[in-house]
């Protein structure tokens, strides 16, 4: 998978924190592997070695992102694949998967191989291709799954994220064709009966604001199901974007009974709770709701115990003219990709729910195992592959949108200052950003 157009750079990195423990160590990145580690790395680097100054800071394996949506083809007004690509290398990713809500749709392999390809071109983060499990998200027909699977995007993953795949037929066959093709199916989970008009958790909160409500039992029906569905065709599925206590309740279940079921939370949901919606500014509205206090909670448990596998941003932008308009008419989703690390700093890491360790677990180690990469999410060991990441943990930082590298700007953190921050990332042994800016890299044969 390596990019052969990339120079070879050497980079020293010197006194990091590996995983936040220990003493202050060296760590040498030669030929996009980790080449040593200690007292070894500053005497083997070359006179034209990158030094990276890291005291205090606290190195990670690069983070991984099973749920972003890009936006291209199509809503290029909003996010390119170019400036999410950015967005992610500033948020610490060297590895997210775009969704397939795009225009057109992914759900062949003419558009999946145009987002990892483009994604290579660019060459900030890999982008894989999430493949749609229906044709036009439309929920009718399967997609050629396996043709996606063998393009050169290699699809691993199939989610018509944005809506459920919620005809159960049609769910037990893409999970049993999933299994044979090695691939993993990420639902949506909403019942759409259950939502008809629904445009927050419904609640008190929503009840009193005069917002039609989005129940629990439409997206844990749907887990529920979904547990039992995998179960009987031995397959594997995944759960994006947890939002209730009882989902969490539900995947502990399902685990116990040797379900092979995965699931994940967005930092919003683990910060967030449907109090925001006061204002009625759309900027809070995404799918699924942000739900109760005590729904974060207990999904802010069930991600330290592992219950939760991993952190997914839903990062979702949108036009200003799609969120600054009734609330009732404004698209779901918010930013997340720069901010991720921050919001789980804030939320896991302070309380004391999480460790660093606990954090590349999280973001880096599980999503890349769920999904199968094997060059990510790795030990930082010598020969591993040199994805990496910087943390600055005493760093305090305030968002401010439009300073964001998306197109968009619907931030939910608009003004708030944030601890912890990405100082540098390191894709394949070269660093793709570093304090704030990004670093396309430097192409010796004409591009790709
Ligand atoms: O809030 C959301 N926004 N949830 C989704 O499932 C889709 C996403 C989008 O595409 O904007
Ligand atoms: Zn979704």
């Amino acid at each position: 998978m390596s990019n052969s157009t990339e120079t070879g750079e050497t980079v020293l990195i010197k006194n990091a924190l590996l995983y936040g423990e220990g003493e202050p160590t060296d760590v040498l990145l030669d030929d996009g592997l980790v080449a040593a580690i200690g007292a070894d790395a500053a005497k083997s680097a070359a006179a034209e070695t990158e030094v990276i100054d890291a005291a205090g800071q606290i190195l990670l394996p690069g983070f991984v992102d099973l749920h972003t949506h890009l936006r291209e083809p199509g809503r290029e007004d909003t996010e390119t694949i170019d400036s999410g690509s950015a967005a992610a290398a500033l948020g610490g990713y060297t590895a997210v998967f775009a969704m397939a809500n795009t225009s057109p749709v992914a759900d062949s392999v003419v558009v999946t191989d145009h987002v990892w390809r483009r994604g290579q071109e660019v060459g900030l983060v890999d982008v894989h291709p999430v493949g749609a499990v229906t044709v036009g998200l439309a929920g009718k027909q399967l997609a050629e799954m396996a043709t996606m699977a063998a393009g050169s995007g290699r699809v691993r993953m199939f989610s018509d994220d944005g809506h459920c795949v919620y005809d159960p037929l049609l769910m037990r066959r893409a999970l049993e064709y999933s299994s044979s093709l090695g691939v993993l199916i990420a639902q949506h989970a909403e019942e759409p009966r259950l939502t008809v008009g629904a445009v927050a958790h419904e609640g008190p909160t929503a009840a009193r604001l005069g917002l039609a409500g989005w129940p629990r039992a439409a997206e844990e029906s749907i887990v529920a199901r979904d547990a039992l569905l995998a179960r009987d065709a031995g397959a594997r599925v995944h759960i994006c974007h947890a939002s209730t206590a009882g989902t969490v309740e539900l995947v502990k279940w399902a685990r116990g009974q040797g379900i092979s079921i995965t699931a994940e939370v967005t930092p919003h949901h683990l910060l967030l709770d449907d109090s925001r919606l006061e204002t009625y500014d759309a900027v809070n509205k995404v799918n699924p709701p942000l739900r109760e206090a005590s729904d974060v909670a207990a999904l802010r448990a069930g991600l330290a115990e592992g219950v939760i596998d991993c952190v997914a941003t839903d990062h979702a932008p949108h036009a200003e003219q799609d969120k600054c308009c009734e609330f009732a008419a404004a698209r779901p989703g918010m930013l997340g990709l720069e901010t991720a690390l921050s919001i789980v700093a804030m939320t896991m890491v302070r309380p004391g729910l999480l460790d660093w360790r606990g954090v590349a677990r999280v973001m880096s180690e599980r999503p890349a195992e769920i999904v199968g990469l094997d060059d990510q999410g790795r030990p930082i060991a010598v020969g591993e592959p040199a994805n990496l990441v910087l943390v600055d943990p005493d760093a305090e930082w305030t968002v401010h949108g439009p300073a964001l590298a998306s197109v968009a700007s619907n931030t939910p953190y608009e003004s708030m200052t944030l601890p912890a921050r990405v100082t540098t990332t390191i894709l394949r042994g070269r660093v793709t950003a570093r304090n704030g800016d990004v670093r396309t890299p430097v192409r010796s044969g004409g591009g790709q």
